[in-house]
């Protein structure tokens, strides 16, 4: 580890004692001290004590401004009053009946109104909801696989935990990437079910159909590879897409759990403007309550009216997450807020370039919607490969940084970006880009030290 990184995990550790000790305590009974893999990190996460608006305190009693917004399920904010007011009013009325309830009705007309179904069906994560997307292509074409691209996460269940960090050592040729499980425990018929292409390369989707006619489903996909940073997607790959599933008969489905809410009103598929047969929705919709959605045409959606599919969950559509929902669409998501976040991520990204610029680092800054991230690369990275290249410790430097000076400048781990809510201000951006001045020249003098080309393990 090289002293600047050193030296702010001393301070980090001298900021958060309690955090070290409730670490120490939950290790005991909880597997790494955590509820999720993707909060533990090294030497031990924050806990914290309590969010409001852009901020949370942790039990330090240290305050940071929050752009980690779990993991980007937060665009409303902690406690907006809308979703609070609507939350607590259904407190008093009953959270839960496994009963059908006129919310339903009226958050799906919310989300047919906003994003190409006809129809949608609830849930509670984007786990169940890519998960059923991937059942319902499976019906649908009467196909067992399900083509995905290397390095996208889509959730923990058998058909999306397939080369989600794949290590180089397993990963095969980039032109015809190996299918390899996320860990044990996946069925080997699944991952055989699970083809792999690479982001960007419309060449290595056509080779797939033509190694498996007639048998894909589907292509899943971020239609921003967020689990990279952020990479976009190049002009014409996601039409691309579009083209290559239409004249194989096989879906497409937009695994919409980020962008639906965070890059535009309309999500991913009104910014592109390419129209997929399915989309799923979760995270930011739900004004951080579980709450999840799949949706596609009345064609498709009839395979659940049939009963042909079957679709249920005791927690689909309790009336926190409908109230909440409801919320966040009407007085969270409206085209008003949208100008508001827009100007606000515009400001952050321009300074983070300046800031990039002057401090001679070889770095970018990727940008889209809420979303945003210091890319550690000299030039862009265009699928998961290139995205690995990264030097993990200087990026650590960032992170660690940042936290010491009160920005939570995006979640742990460097395959994730920030997020700005809709209750971040001017005098927010401000701050965040305060700190980043500060952290900056360390940065660019340590890469400079390293070597610009250092290269560690980008595998977690
Ligand atoms: C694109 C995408 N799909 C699906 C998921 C899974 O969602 P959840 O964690 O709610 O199960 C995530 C979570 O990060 C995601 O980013």
């Amino acid at each position: 580890m090289h002293d600047a990184l050193q030296k702010e995990i001393a301070i980090y550790e001298k900021r958060t004692p309690k955090s070290a000790n409730a670490h120490a305590r939950a290790l005991k009974r909880i597997p790494l001290g955590v509820a999720s893999n993707y909060r533990a990190y090294d030497p031990y996460p924050i806990f914290v004590k309590e969010g409001k608006g852009s901020k949370i305190r942790d039990i330090d009693g240290n305050e940071y401004l929050d752009h980690n917004l779990c993991f980007g399920a937060l665009m409303a904010g902690h406690c907006h009053p809308a979703i609070v007011k609507a939350i607590e009013k259904t407190l008093h009325v009953g959270t839960t009946f496994g009963m059908p309830h006129d919310m339903e009705w009226e958050l799906a007309e919310e989300i047919c109104a906003r994003y190409p179904v006809e129809m949608v069906r609830f849930g509670s994560s984007g786990t169940e909801v890519t998960m059923h997307a991937c059942r319902m292509a499976r019906a649908a074409t009467k196909r067992d696989k399900i083509l995905k691209f290397e390095g996208s996460y889509h959730g923990l269940h058998d058909t999306a935990l397939v080369s989600v960090k794949p290590k180089a050592e397993d990963y095969g040729d980039i032109n015809a990437p190996t299918s390899v499980p996320g860990g044990l425990g996946v069925p080997k018929a699944s991952v055989e079910n699970v083809p792999v292409a690479t982001f960007n390369d419309l060449a290595s989707v056509q080779r797939r159909f033509q190694q498996f006619p007639g048998e894909i489903a589907a292509i899943i996909l971020e239609p921003i590879l967020m689990n990279v940073g952020l990479c976009m997607p190049k002009p014409g790959f996601l039409q691309g897409l579009r083209d290559i599933a239409t004249e194989n008969g096989a879906l497409l489905i937009f695994d919409e759990v980020k962008t639906g809410a965070k890059l535009a009103w309309g999500g991913a598929s009104g910014f592109f403007g390419v129209k997929p047969d399915m989309i799923c929705l979760a995270k930011s919709i739900g004004g951080g309550t579980p709450l999840g959605a799949f949706g596609a045409s009345r064609a498709v959606m009839d395979l659940i009216s049939q009963h042909k599919v079957f679709h249920g969950g005791t927690y689909n559509t309790n009336r926190i997450s409908m109230a909440a929902g409801l919320a966040t669409f009407r007085e969270v998501l409206t085209r008003e807020t949208y100008a508001h976040v827009d100007k606000l991520s515009k400001k952050l990204t321009e300074g983070y370039r300046r800031v990039v610029a002057k401090s001679g680092l070889q770095a970018y800054v990727a940008s889209a919607g809420v979303n945003g991230a210091l890319m550690l690369y000299p030039k862009e990275i265009r699928n998961y490969r290139d995205w690995t290249t990264i030097d993990v410790d200087l990026w650590r430097q960032y992170w660690f940084g940042m936290v010491n000076r009160g920005v939570l400048a995006q979640p742990y781990w460097w395959d994730e970006q920030w997020t700005i809510s809709v209750q971040h201000t001017e005098a927010d951006i401000d701050k965040h880009l305060a700190a980043f001045e500060d952290v900056a020249p360390g940065l660019a003098k340590a890469q400079s030290e390293r070597g610009a080309a250092a290269v560690s393990s980008a595998g977690h």
